[in-house]
């Protein structure tokens, strides 16, 4: 072995720049283009957000409409995509359905491969507003349900939970839902967006950037998490069952889903704004055992292992509550997430190095072959 570091998972590592978003873990912050998340939750839609990472700044009134306007009018899923979910057989993850919806989207895209950067915003409008339909069809044709059109006078969250439920909920519903979303959006170089960025660092389009980003997300140690916490909570059951459960799953060495993070070792920035709004799901929809849950389980990981709940953690529970199928969670994470990998696609092209670190080869010394014959 030589002497050189060797940095597992890259953790610690600083691979680039990038203005899109800025992760303070000291301070427990989290910027988007130099606004505080918690600041865009309360004052901003998910669409003013999806506006702001791709410009870099929030739209004025008469941008907004016109983004909207563009947003709504590519809302129906295409005939192409439609037949292909319909083929897909009912066992598939929902993870795997968005990731191949996606890739067909590029595949039907006869410029796939034009990689301006007014190409590439079009796409990414595009993928921000047809993946809510693929998201919500999924869910439904599980169900046995028949595909709702979007409607065109509601916006993003609204038009998702009518395309999802068939009629829109209450405005609280609706609005935690859109803080979840920006909640959701951007994250610097998470696991996803670095995937997307290796893709994109190739020269490849943007639809295999995000298709790859989709896979990335799958995993429980990344966006697979809030289907894991509710999965945790199915499995605890009652909140009286929560300490026993933990010490069990701590004692067998488990990772308790929905807890800790590779940047924050002292809490995530975005978890007291989407645990607001999950206290007003738990109000609108009278769950306060679910409430007792939560609290009791973050307690107990506190005084047993002092690790913080992540966002996977509030956002597993609030999605439940509105009515999702645990298997949709992931999905809908790239649903809000598709906007920040995005942005981060067009900012790698702007100024693109070839991502192709190097590795320490561990393997057998140099050797010769020794022919049958010898
Ligand atoms: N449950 C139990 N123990 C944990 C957890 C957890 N969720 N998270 C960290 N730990 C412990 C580890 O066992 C380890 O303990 P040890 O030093 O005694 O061995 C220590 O804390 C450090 O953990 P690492 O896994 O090395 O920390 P890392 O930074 O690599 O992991 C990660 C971060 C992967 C998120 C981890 O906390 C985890 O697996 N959490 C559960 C999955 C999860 O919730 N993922 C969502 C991430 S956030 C997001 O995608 C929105």
């Amino acid at each position: 072995m030589s002497d050189t570091e060797i940095r597992k998972g890259l953790a610690g590592v600083v691979v680039d720049t990038t203005a899109i978003s800025k992760v303070n873990p000291e301070t427990n912050s989290l910027l988007y283009r130099g606004y505080p998340v918690q600041e865009l939750a309360e004052k901003c839609t998910f669409e003013e957000v999806a506006y702001l990472l791709w410009n870099g700044d929030l739209p004025t009134p008469e941008q907004l409409a016109e983004f909207e306007t563009l947003e709504r009018s590519q809302r129906a899923l295409g005939p192409t995509v439609k037949r292909v979910i319909d083929d897909l057989p009912l066992t598939a993850h929902p993870m795997d359905v968005v990731r191949t919806a996606v890739s067909v989207i590029g595949a039907s895209d006869p410029d796939a491969g034009v990689s301006t950067p007014a190409d590439n915003l079009r796409k990414s409008i595009a993928l921000f507003a047809q993946l809510p339909a693929i998201v919500a069809y999924d869910q439904r044709r599980r169900r046995g349900e028949h595909l709702v059109e979007p409607r065109d006078d509601l916006g993003y969250s609204a038009n998702f939970l009518h395309m999802t439920f068939g009629d829109v909920p209450d405005l609280v519903v609706v609005n935690a839902f859109d803080v979840s979303m920006i909640l959701y959006a951007e994250h610097s170089f998470n696991a996803s967006t670095f995937t997307a960025r290796v893709i994109t660092s190739t020269l490849a389009d943007l639809y295999s950037a995000v298709t790859g980003a989709v896979g990335a997300l799958k995993g429980a140690l990344h966006g697979g998490a809030n289907e894991a916490v509710m999965h945790v909570f199915d499995e605890i059951g009652t909140a009286d069952r929560a300490v026993a459960w933990l010490d069990t799953a701590l004692a067998e060495k488990r990772k308790v889903m929905g807890f800790g993070h590779r940047v924050y070792k002292n809490g995530d920035s975005r978890v007291p704004t989407m645990k607001a709004a999950l206290d007003t799901l738990v109000a609108e929809y009278d769950s306060p055992e679910l409430g007792h849950l939560y609290e009791t389980l973050e307690a107990a990981m506190g005084e047993r292992k002092n690790i913080k709940p992540n966002l996977d953690y509030p956002s597993g529970p609030a999605y439940h509550l509105m009515g999702f199928d645990t298997l949709t969670f992931t999905p809908l994470f790239v649903a809000a997430r598709v906007t920040g990998w995005t942005a981060h696609i067009m900012e790698q092209l702007e100024a693109n190095s070839l991502i192709r670190p190097l590795s320490e080869y561990v393997g057998a010394e140099e050797r010769h072959i020794t022919s049958v014959a010898d």
